[in-house]
């Protein structure tokens, strides 16, 4: 993987602003949007390196469609954390997995100082109008979509000081609503549950006091629920405090806790059900939806946390370490059986899956959803990183791939086509970096055949991203 890892996990010094990257194959004309993606920019600073695949410095990608062209556009986030790195030649803040070796005064003050990291790295949305890049630290970066500028900050308590947050915000779109989850360490921890209407400020949809909080990368959420699913990765907030070490490597595995899920009914704030499950762990929730008694929540989990292990930098430059299979489960959880009910899951497919998909704008709490999409790993060559593409159908338990030799695909985001009648009528686009070539290209798939009609070449590598999404018109 020595090449691939160079690509994929090394530095980018390629900001461009591309009016035309050449075409081959055909893009839809019904295609009129933008792509925007975000991910890592760059694993090193000056000397220094980053330590694991969630570290590293922001970066945006821009593919815009009209009229079957495509034009590009990458930027590092302007943030506070890219400026020192740029002023300082060193890495200035702490992050998920790397911390910059400050004294024991400057770790104390990290978690409980106003110098937390706004290097919003993982994902983004368009929450009110605005367009936002998203991390798991309290500061989210308001940024131009048209120039990739940062335009502001955002967070969800006046005081973002010892908070956690998803890079998942949940929509409600028939309600104009979008609930997220913030995680407060303290003296007594709680989940709190925020919910912004329309363009107004964060309301606290619901509390819950913990003691030890657990690591929630996303969260489920059905038309009158929210799903907390607690990973028994979890943290004594004085060890946060404390930060003796990296953010994550504060998290202990006590897989003795099982992994209990907590319904809170996201109208009236109430705890309404707990269920205890065998332990596990996931980042990505699917989807959520209310079934009759039955709350159905489809999750893209791990036996335990070994595959955060696998995401050090070190262990991927390994060229035979396989990554661990994410597999597509499902819960039923019975909301009128007594609180503590044990509860087990039935395996959707047995591929390979993460950074999963599906059409959420229209299919988000629709038990009715057929298709998943994600990158997965080739049963065949299953050492290196993510090397296919999965469309996994879950209710006729058969799976589509797109594999190529030497070619690792990213986060698929699917688009559906105008007026269209069958659920997966439209594209899969895909950010795949071609290792022979040293370069990556957009890969737009056909949805329903899952093959390959067209794709957009870029002039450089791109690293390997985790989430982004589609607007259409912008
Ligand atoms: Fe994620």
């Amino acid at each position: 993987m020595s090449n691939v890892f160079e690509l994929g996990f090394g530095a980018s010094d390629h900001e461009v602003a591309l009016d035309s990257i050449p075409v081959r194959g055909r893009i839809p004309e019904w295609l009129n949007g933008t792509l925007l993606r975000n991910g890592p920019g760059s694993f090193t600073v000056g000397q220094q390196r980053y330590r694991h695949w969630f570290d590293g410095l922001a970066m945006l990608h821009k593919f815009s469609f009209q009229g079957g062209r495509v034009s590009y556009a990458n930027k590092f986030l302007e943030t506070q954390v890219y400026k020192a790195a740029r002023e300082t030649g060193q890495i200035s803040y702490s992050e998920f997995a790397t911390d910059p070796c400050r004294s024991l005064f400057g770790r104390a003050m990290a978690v409980f100082s106003p110098k937390i990291s706004d290097n919003a790295k993982v994902s983004l949305a368009k929450i009110a109008d605005q367009f936002v890049a998203l991390a798991e630290t309290p500061i989210q970066v308001h940024f131009d979509p048209h120039t990739l500028r940062s335009v502001g900050v955002s967070q969800y308590e006046p005081n973002p000081v010892g908070q956690m947050t998803t890079v998942h915000p949940q929509f409600d779109f028939a309600e104009d609503s979008v609930y997220n989850l913030v995680t407060r360490f303290h003296r007594v921890s709680h989940y709190r549950i925020y919910r912004m209407r329309g363009a107004g400020v964060p309301q606290l949809a619901a509390s819950m006091p913990v003691s030890q909080p657990a690591y929630m990368h996303s969260f489920g959420m059905s038309r009158n629920y929210v799903i907390l699913t607690e990973f028994p990765l979890v943290v004594n907030p004085l060890h946060l405090l404390l930060w003796l070490r990296p953010f994550i490597e504060n998290f202990r595995w006590k897989p003795r806790r099982g992994t209990p899920f907590y319904v809170l009914n996201r109208h009236t704030g109430e705890l309404v059900a707990r269920f205890e499950s065998d332990p596990f762990f996931a980042f990505h929730h699917v989807n959520a939806f209310e079934q009759g008694d039955e709350l159905v929540v489809d999750i893209d989990a791990y036996p335990d946390n070994g595959i955060l292990q696998a995401y050090y930098l070190q262990r991927l430059q390994d060229a035979d370490a396989e990554l661990p299979f994410g597999q597509l489960r499902r819960y039923r959880l019975p909301l009128k059986a007594r609180k503590g009910t044990r509860v087990s899951y039935e395996l959707l497919s047995d591929e390979c899956l993460e950074l999963p998909r599906f059409d959420y704008e229209r299919l988000n709490m629709d038990g009715s959803y057929r298709y998943v999409y994600g990158v997965s790993l080739n049963k065949a060559q299953r050492n290196g990183f993510y090397n296919q593409i999965v469309k996994i159908d879950i209710q006729g338990r058969v799976a589509q791939r797109w594999y190529a030799e030497g070619c690792y695909p990213g986060e698929p985001v699917f688009v559906g086509a105008p007026g269209r009648t069958a659920e997966d009528e439209g594209v899969a686009l895909s950010v795949v970096l071609d290792a022979a070539n040293g370069r990556s290209f957009l890969l737009v798939l056909d949805a329903q055949s899952f093959t390959e009609i067209g794709r957009a070449e870029l002039p450089h590598a791109v690293l390997f991203g985790y989430h982004g999404d589609y607007f259409n018109g912008v």
